[in-house]
């Protein structure tokens, strides 16, 4: 097989970074999708979503005829042996995994694999499913196929730097071979520094569920303990820093806001649940860790009914609407019920995002009018809500801003700011874990 050659099959978040990045180390890829609209786009180096870094690589890519795009999955599965498979997993309903779209990528390769093939799933599964799918491939493919499971850990908004140096690679297969093959193929991504884990296909399966559901954990931790210390009068900033300086524990993810969002940790954290209650094994820590979350969206919604108590006849200004800054996602974005719920009490709401708008749009449209910058969105505004910490709102023109509002007040839903420099600027500011400066 080889491994200078690859297909990758979804051109989404995943697939398309995966994509640059192999193409950035020299090697040739073939990127399947049967979404036509954004083969064609991609083809003609347009990025069908905000991801930094990804546009310059792939016109960098194109330039040098190392990537191509089809939506004629049969061809690109015949062109290479080595296909990695980054389709979408959606949750359904009742917390399980839909694997629907592995299941037809699977098809296609059965049908059409030409040789001897490496089918590497990137897609986050519950554990099982590749082994399942290797049987299955064996025994409708005409020709022998390996399945390997190498998890993706890049983050949406840092997924090329993720992707180029990531913190470990994990790579589960049946057979050392096969193994030696995937590592072949993230050899130019590894560096002393970067540990590498082989272990079977459940584990590796595991590996991704069971770090996604700690990194949930970890923001639901400090959300239960931003509750406590509103009550206390204590600033959950002061307690993140001394608890996440202690190593063991780590300052990152240990955020107090709105809640994580995105395609990954909610439906990971369902996933988990559901795969663990079909076992008898009921992960108790998650099921607070997914209602903490759903929790933090209300109290925020409660915070700005104390506050205005009727919100009818109220214009409510939204900054940022995707699930987390430096990506147009708004998959199970935090900003979605909260906006629904201060609409359904009667708020008009002015929003603006960077570059999720018009992702936006389907979902919200219904409830909230759209503004191409920060400051229209504030004209006239009663309150001012920051839902998503993009860097562009770090340091507003306060006294601007302040002018244009009817009312001084700022719902802080990721503590962007310093209370004190609000209150000096003449804004009432509640924010997450902090005593409120009203
Ligand atoms: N988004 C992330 O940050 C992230 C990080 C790590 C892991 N993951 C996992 O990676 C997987 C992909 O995530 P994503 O966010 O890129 O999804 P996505 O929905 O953005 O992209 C999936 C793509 O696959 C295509 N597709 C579906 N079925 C197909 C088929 N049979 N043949 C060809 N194309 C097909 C779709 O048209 C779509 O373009 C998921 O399992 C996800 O859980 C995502």
């Amino acid at each position: 097989m080889n491994p200078s050659q690859v297909t990758i099959v979804g051109a989404g978040y995943v697939g398309v970074v995966v994509a640059v990045c192999f193409a950035e180390q020299g090697r040739t890829v073939l990127v399947a999708d049967r979404d036509g609209e954004k083969i064609e786009k991609l083809a003609k180096g347009e990025v069908p979503f905000y991801e930094p870094g990804v546009y310059l690589l792939l016109n960098r890519a194109l330039k040098a005829g190392r990537i191509a795009f089809t939506d004629n999955l049969a061809e690109a599965v015949r062109r290479h042996d080595m296909l990695m498979l980054a389709v979408g997993t959606p949750g359904l309903s009742d917390g399980s995994v839909d694997l629907s779209q592995l299941d037809d990528a699977a098809q296609v390769i059965a049908d059409h694999a030409a040789r001897e093939s490496l089918v590497i799933v990137k897609s986050t599964v519950p554990p099982g499913a590749t082994r399942k799918l290797g049987g299955w491939l064996r025994t409708h493919a005409a020709v022998p196929i390996h399945v390997a499971f190498c998890p993706e850990f890049l983050r949406q908004g840092s997924g090329v730097d993720d992707f180029m140096n990531p913190s470990r690679v994990v790579i589960g297969a049946e057979s050392d071979a096969v193994c030696g093959l995937v590592e072949e193929l993230y050899r130019p991504f590894l560096s002393d520094q970067t540990p590498l884990v082989k272990t079977d296909l459940a584990s590796s399966e595991m590996v991704k569920l069971a770090a996604n559901g700690f990194l949930a954990t970890k923001i639901s931790y400090i959300n239960d303990i931003a509750a406590l210390c509103e009550k206390l009068g204590a600033d959950v900033e002061a307690v993140k820093l001394g608890a996440g300086l202690d190593r063991r524990i780590g300052r990152r993810y240990l955020n107090p806001g709105i809640g994580y969002g995105g395609s990954c940790l909610p439906k990971d954290v369902a996933g988990l649940m559901a795969l663990a209650e079909a076992h008898g094994e009921p992960l108790t820590v998650l099921r607070a860790t997914a209602a903490i979350n759903n929790r933090v969206r209300e109290r925020f919604v409660e915070k700005i009914v104390a506050r205005f108590g009727d919100l009818h006849g109220l214009t409510l200004a939204v900054w940022g609407l995707s699930f987390k800054p430096n990506t147009d996602d708004m998959r199970d974005a935090p900003s979605v019920p909260i906006i629904e719920a201060l609409a359904s009490r009667g708020a008009a709401i002015r929003a603006y995002d960077p570059e999720a708008m018009p992702k936006a749009w389907p979902l919200l449209g219904h409830a909230a009018t759209f503004w191409p910058n920060a400051e229209s969105a504030c004209e006239g505004a009663d309150a001012l809500l920051v839902l998503t910490d993009w860097p562009e709102f770090t340091s507003p023109n306060w006294p601007v801003v302040r002018t244009s509002m009817k009312q001084a007040v700022v719902f802080d839903g990721r503590n962007l700011y310093d209370p004190k420099r609000l209150a000096e600027h003449g804004f009432a500011y509640y924010s997450i874990g902090r005593p409120a400066a009203d």
